[in-house]
């Protein structure tokens, strides 16, 4: 099995991964970001949804939204996410691989490093290519990514954080010449310790730009932020957002 295959890892880990500061941090971005104002009505896929930290909010403001993700158990605590709040959000449990649905949407988004982790790089490419082809044409895919430049500001430095009443330590090893990384935290509570890791490819702006072109995307922007601040030495995220082109646009008949 693959390490993102295994349900327990997102759950065991989702006091970190999901704290309530970050759902809150999402909802208050999905309410003023620039880069996520959609008209009521917009139809939104959202590739790798988790917990629906980004899906629930969107569905708040009137957008109809698709939940893909590998996990049962996070597509479980979307859809109570979601019933709490009294909103629909269609959740779809499908491999980001396999899930395409031509034509259907007006936007996708991957947000939080939701990208990447596939060790055959063409598998990557291959969700690029399936979110293309999911949108409708003028559609826009909005990715939020944890970038190979942000990362090599702290990478290599292992960090301790207290979350869910315990205390999460984590040590990060870049692999395959700044290519891929690997994280390995352990989470100690109660007197046991959950280890896990997850190994993914860190991505430079340049090359999720080249990526994003040989699916098909244009008009491939940069931001450092949900605020749509610009990509330079002060970048918190790696935010892209780029288009499905109209057909016309694409020299295409
Ligand atoms: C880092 S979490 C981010 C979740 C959510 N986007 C957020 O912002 O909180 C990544 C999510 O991707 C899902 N995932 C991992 N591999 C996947 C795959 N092959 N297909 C679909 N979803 C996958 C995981 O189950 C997890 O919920």
């Amino acid at each position: 099995m693959e390490w993102f295959e295994d349900d327990t890892f997102w759950a065991d880990f989702a006091g970190a991964l999901f704290a309530p500061e970050r759902l809150r941090e999402a909802r208050a971005w999905v309410a003023t970001s620039p880069l996520l104002d959609l008209p009521p009505g917009t139809t939104v896929l959202d590739l790798g949804c988790g917990p629906g930290t980004y899906a629930v909010p969107l569905a708040e403001r009137g957008a109809r939204v698709t939940g893909v993700d590998l996990s049962g158990a996070m597509l479980d605590r979307a859809r109570e996410a979601a019933q709490a709040a009294g909103l629909t959000v269609r959740l779809v449990r499908a491999d980001m691989r396999e899930f395409v649905e031509p034509h259907r949407y007006d936007e996708v988004v991957s947000m939080y490093t939701s990208f990447g982790y596939f060790a055959d790089p063409a598998q990557n490419q291959l969700v690029l290519r399936n979110a293309w082809r999911s949108l409708v044409p003028g559609g826009r895919l909005l990715m939020d990514l944890f970038s190979k430049e942000i990362f090599a500001r702290w990478a290599g430095t292992p960090k301790v954080v207290e979350v869910d009443g315990g205390s999460l330590f984590m040590r990060d090893t870049i692999l395959d010449d700044w290519t891929r990384f690997r994280s390995d935290w352990t989470l100690v509570r109660g007197g046991t310790a959950r280890h896990g890791f997850f190994e993914q490819f860190v991505y430079s702006a340049a090359e999720i730009r080249s990526m994003l072109a040989a699916a098909g995307f244009t008009d491939i922007v940069c931001f450092g932020g949900f605020a749509g601040e610009p990509y330079d030495n002060n970048a918190k995220r790696l935010v892209v957002q780029a288009t499905r082109p109209r057909e016309a646009e694409a020299g295409r008949p």
